[in-house]
C-alpha cells in the first residue's frame, strides 16, 4: 500500500551514501515532507509538478571516471532548486561543464574549518567563528563550471561551496547532515524556505488523521490481519489500523519461541486488555525451532524466519473471511535500505525480514502504513495514538528475534540461556537509569566455549557478548560508553547467575563498519 501524498515535497537522490537517510531527516525536523529515490526513480519519474527542490546525495561513484552515476541532463532545464552535496556537488559541477580532479592532495576527511568569501542565500546565519564541517572526499572540483561562483573555502579545498544564483542550484562539498557538521541544518533550512519557498507540511501527528481515513478507504468491508510483535512498529500499526476498521482487524500475535523472557505473555495481556484489540496468538515455537535446526547461514535463518511467518499468516487469513491485506510495521528506512541503489546484489546487507525476506508470491496485499515514517517519528505517533511509554520506548527488536542474537546453530538450550542473560542485562539498565540513554541494546552468544574456573571445578561454557548503541535511526551507530563499574556488575551478575556462561564480553564496534545486530 502506498500512502502516498501529492503534496510538494523535496526529492534526495540517493547515489549511496551511507548517509543519505540523515538528509531525509533533516529535512522532515524542519517541518517539510521528503522522499528518497534512486538515480533510476528520478529517470523514469514522469511527474515533478509537485517537487520543490532536489537534493542530490554523497555516494561512492566518481565524475572521474567514464561510468558515473548521473541525473538526465533535461532535468537540470526544469527549473527546480538543486542541492548538490559532496558528490552532488562535483556531479552538478561536471554537468554544467567544470572540471573535477581525484587528487590526494586536495582530499579531506574529517573535521576541516570552513570559511566565507561572499554571501549566499544557502549560507544565511551559517558562518560563525571556528566553524568546522564534516569532509569525506577524494575527487574535487578544479574549475568552476560557467555561471558559478565560490561561496566559501576551506585550507585544503577553494571550492566548498558553489552556486548559480540565478538558476538556483548549489553545491556543498561537506556534509551538512551529519552532527558532526557545525549549524548544518542551517543550510537546509536556507534551502527550503528560502531557496525553494516551500511550505512547513509535515508534522507527525497530523498524519494520524490522513493515515486512518486512507486505511478505511483502502480496505473497505475487508478484512486485515496485522503481524504484532509487541515491538513499537507493529503497535502503532495495530493501533492505528483498529482506529480505522475496529473488528475487521484480526492481529496475530505467533510465538516463534525467540522472544525475549517474558515479554510475549506481558505483552499479549496489554494488547487483549489494555487495547482491547482482536488478538490471536499462535504458539509456533516448535515448528521454527524444527525448521531452523542445524541451520547457522545468517540468510538462511533470516529467509526460513520470514518465510514461516507468511506461510502462518497466510494459513491463519484462510480461517477467516474476506481477509485481502496483511498489515506490517515498515518503516521508511527498511525500505530504503531494502533497496539496492545500484541494483547490485552486493550493496544488500542483510534481509530485513519484512522487507526483503517475503516471498515472492504472497496471497495477500499489504498494507504498511509506517513506510514514510522513521522511527522517532513512530514513536511521536504511538504517543498520539495513545501507545504506553513501556511500549513506545522500547528499544527495536528484530523480527528474527533471538535467532540472530544466537550465532550459528540454534537450540533450545541456547535460548534459554540467552533468555536470562539478556533479562539480567536490561533490568540493569533500567536499574541504573541507562535505558533510555542507549538507543538498542541486547545480549547475544557466541558460538564459543571457553574455560573457566569457578569455586575449584573447571568450567567450559558459552561467551556472552553484550552490545548497547546510540544512534539516530539504526543507520549509523556507535558503541556506548559504559562506567567500568556497570560493565562489572553485568559481567559478575551474567556469569554468577546464568548457567551455561562464564565469560561475558563488551562489543565495541561502530556502524559502520559492524552492523548493530550480530547476523
Ligand atoms: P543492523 O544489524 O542491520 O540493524 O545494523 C539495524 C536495525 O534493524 C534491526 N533489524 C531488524 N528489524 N527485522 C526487523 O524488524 C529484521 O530482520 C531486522 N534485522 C535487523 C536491528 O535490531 C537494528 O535496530
Amino acid at each position: 500500500m502506498r500512502f502516498h501524498t501529492d503534496k510538494e515535497k523535496i526529492l534526495i537522490v540517493d547515489f549511496g551514501s551511507q548517509v543519505t537517510k540523515l538528509i531525509a531527516r533533516r529535512v522532515r525536523e524542519l517541518g517539510v515532507y521528503s522522499e528518497v529515490i534512486t538515480p533510476l526513480g528520478i529517470k523514469n519519474l514522469k511527474n515533478f509538478k509537485s517537487i520543490s527542490g532536489i537534493i542530490l546525495s554523497g555516494g561512492p561513484s566518481s565524475v572521474t571516471k567514464t561510468n558515473f552515476q548521473s541525473i538526465p541532463k533535461e532535468i537540470l532545464l526544469k527549473k527546480i532548486p538543486i542541492l548538490g552535496i559532496c558528490y552532488g556537488l562535483q556531479l552538478i559541477s561536471k554537468l554544467y561543464g567544470g572540471i573535477i580532479k581525484s587528487s590526494k592532495k586536495r582530499r579531506e576527511f574529517g573535521r576541516a574549518f570552513i570559511f566565507k568569501k561572499k554571501q549566499s542565500l544557502l549560507t544565511k546565519k551559517f558562518f560563525k567563528s571556528k566553524l568546522s564541517v564534516w569532509m569525506s572526499h577524494e575527487d574535487a572540483v578544479v574549475k568552476l563550471p560557467k555561471n558559478f561562483s565560490a561561496v566559501a573555502y576551506t585550507k585544503d579545498s577553494k571550492l566548498t561551496i558553489i552556486e548559480n544564483k540565478k538558476k538556483k542550484i548549489y553545491g556543498v562539498q561537506f556534509h551538512p547532515e551529519v552532527t558532526h557538521t557545525d549549524n548544518g541544518k542551517q543550510i537546509f533550512k536556507n534551502f527550503l524556505f528560502s531557496i525553494c519557498k516551500i511550505k512547513k507540511n509535515w508534522n507527525v501527528a497530523h498524519q494520524k488523521k490522513r493515515l486512518i481515513e486512507e486505511t478505511k478507504k483502502k480496505v473497505e468491508r475487508n478484512k486485515v490481519i496485522c503481524a504484532l510483535s509487541g515491538g513499537v512498529d507493529s503497535s502503532v500499526v495495530a493501533l492505528l489500523i483498529n482506529k480505522a476498521i475496529k473488528r475487521n482487524l484480526i492481529c496475530v500475535m505467533v510465538d516463534t519461541g525467540l522472544m525475549r523472557k517474558n515479554e510475549f505473555k506481558y505483552t499479549y495481556r496489554i494488547f487483549k486488555d489494555k487495547y482491547k484489540l482482536n488478538v490471536k496468538l499462535i504458539k509456533a515455537s516448535n515448528i521454527f525451532l524444527k525448521k531452523l535446526k542445524n541451520i547457522s547461514n545468517p540468510e538462511k535463518k533470516r529467509k526460513i524466519i520470514g518465510n514461516l511467518f507468511i506461510k502462518i499468516f497466510e494459513k491463519e487469513a484462510k480461517k477467516y473471511k474476506n481477509v485481502k491485506f496483511l498489515a506490517q510495521g515498515t518503516l521508511y528506512p527498511d525500505v530504503i535500505e531494502s533497496k539496492s541503489f545500484t541494483g547490485s546484489k552486493t550493496s544488500k546487507i542483510k534481509s530485513h525480514h519484512n522487507v526483503g525476506g517475503l516471498p515472492k508470491k504472497m496471497n495477500l496485499e499489504l498494507i504498511e502504513p509506517l513506510r514514510e515514517f522513521f522511527k522517532d517519528e513512530v514513536r511521536v505517533l504511538g504517543k498520539s495514538l495513545g501507545l504506553s511509554k513501556n511500549i513506545s520506548q522500547r528499544h527495536p527488536f528484530p523480527g528474527p528475534g533471538l535467532a540472530i542474537r544466537i550465532v550459528g546453530e540454534i537450540t533450545t538450550k541456547k535460548i534459554k540461556i540467552l533468555q536470562e542473560a539478556d533479562q539480567i542485562y536490561i533490568n540493569e539498565l533500567n536499574k541504573s537509569n541507562l535505558y533510555n540513554k542507549i538507543w538498542q541494546a541486547y545480549a547475544a552468544l557466541l558460538p564459543i566455549k571457553t574455560v573457566g574456573v569457578m569455586g575449584d571445578s573447571r568450567t567450559y561454557e558459552y561467551t556472552c557478548l553484550i552490545r548497547a548503541v546510540t544512534s539516530e535511526d539504526g543507520m549509523t551507530a556507535d558503541y556506548y560508553n559504559f562506567p567500568k563499574d556497570f560493565l562489572d556488575k553485568i559481567s559478575n551478575k551474567i556469569i554468577n547467575n546464568v548457567k551455561g556462561i562464564n565469560r561475558v564480553v563488551y562489543d565495541i564496534s561502530s556502524k559502520p563498519p559492524s552492523t548493530i545486530e550480530l547476523e
